[in-house]
């Protein structure tokens, strides 16, 4: 049996990671791995290859930024070719980024099976680009495992009831794997930080730091908690993100703030447990402050992974000061923490086993 497994942009790298440790490790299939190249700076990518102990890929396609249109067609032609040449029993894609779309595409127009990891999420606006990846990418796949029983009742709603699997969340498979090697004193001490003394913040979602008034609403919202909650606001930069502010010439409004690169897996988690709490738009990150049993606030108008807003763990904020302001301070106040709500850390083995009897 062989499997090709897509990946291309950050949290992709991070949970094949996971599913191919596992797949080694129990010799499951002939793994195919093809990297898109959609992100590819060091810090968005080879990091996550070197301290994940990602295998080289076997395919790379290259296709760096464009437009939409641009990338998601580049990893079609790239991909075509190559399931075409490898003949894999099915491909698995993650999440709902223009690489995931891009494979899914080339891969339903040649008939060959499509297996999509972390499927079933859905958030609005509807026009945000990955939720338009997601819906498509549902559709287009035969076996399809979510994170909770959320996502099945989602698809289900759509009326795509074959092939879904509950198989918790992988990222949490990683998470604990990683736990013993997070280093959180060395992390403090790389950026004079103290435990709780800080915000963790990231920012990238395009109708967050696209718009510059919005961009500068989020960054006057970052200073006002600054000053209000004397806490130092940790903000590592996307790249995206960097180049917006540049564009708007908005750096002044950084003063303050300990901006950094991008940051790595080990350190990001590090770095979360030892946080305040975290203001974030990265749906990644909304999980993995939980499981560090940090709270979130989340600049989105919308999160798939309700489990946490509707617990009231996490807030939903507005991309304005005021909003982000009063989200901070309510979540200074005491909430239980929900349980379990995304599995056990062992969905890497639920997939497996489901892939394994599907196409065996
Ligand atoms: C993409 C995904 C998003 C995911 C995020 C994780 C889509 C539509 N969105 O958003 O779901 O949450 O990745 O980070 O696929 N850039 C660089 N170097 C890089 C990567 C990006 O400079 O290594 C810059 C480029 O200017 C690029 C921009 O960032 O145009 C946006 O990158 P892109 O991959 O299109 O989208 P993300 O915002 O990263």
């Amino acid at each position: 049996m062989k499997i090709a497994s897509l990946v291309g942009a950050r949290p992709q790298f991070i949970k094949e990671a996971i599913l191919n440790a596992r797949i080694a490790e129990t010799g499951a299939w002939n793994h195919v791995l093809i990297n898109s190249g959609q992100h590819y700076d060091a810090g968005m990518a080879s990091i996550f290859f070197d301290e994940l102990h990602l295998p080289k890929p076997d395919f790379s396609l290259g296709v760096g930024s464009g437009s939409h249109a641009e990338t998601t067609a580049q990893v079609m032609l790239g991909m075509e070719k190559i399931l075409l040449a490898e003949k894999p029993d099915a491909l698995l894609v993650y999440g709902d980024t223009n690489t995931t779309l891009g494979g899914a595409l080339a891969a339903a127009k040649i008939h060959v099976p499509i297996i999509h990891v972390e499927a079933g999420i859905r958030m609005l606006p509807e026009t945000m680009p990955e939720e338009i990846n997601r819906r498509l990418t549902d559709r287009l796949s035969s076996l399809l495992f979510c994170c909770s029983d959320l996502g099945r009742q989602n698809l289900a709603a759509e009326g795509i009831r074959r092939g879904v699997e509950t198989s918790g969340d992988i990222m949490l498979d990683l998470y604990r794997k990683m736990t013993p090697h997070f280093d959180e004193a060395g992390q403090l001490r790389k950026y004079s930080l103290t435990e709780n003394s800080y915000i963790v913040a990231t920012l990238h979602r395009d109708y967050n730091v696209d718009d510059p008034q919005k961009l500068s609403a989020i960054l006057q919202g970052l200073e006002q908690i600054r000053r209000k909650l004397g806490k130092r606001i940790l903000l590592p930069l996307h790249p995206r993100t960097r180049k917006r502010i540049a564009d708007a010439g908005l750096e002044k409004a950084l003063a303050n703030f300990d901006i950094t690169e991008p940051l790595g897996y080990m350190e990001l988690q590090a770095l979360t447990r030892k946080a305040d709490f975290v203001i974030t738009d990265s749906g990644g990150l909304q999980k993995e402050a939980y499981y560090s049993g940090k709270r979130s606030v989340v600049v989105m108008p919308d999160t798939g992974w309700r489990e946490l807003t509707d617990s009231g763990w996490n807030l939903l904020a507005a991309p304005e000061p005021e909003s982000l302001l009063a989200a901070s301070e309510a979540i200074s106040t005491p909430c239980e923490m929900p349980h379990n709500c995304y599995g056990d850390g062992r969905a890497a083995d639920v997939i497996i086993e489901a892939i394994r009897q599907k196409f065996q």
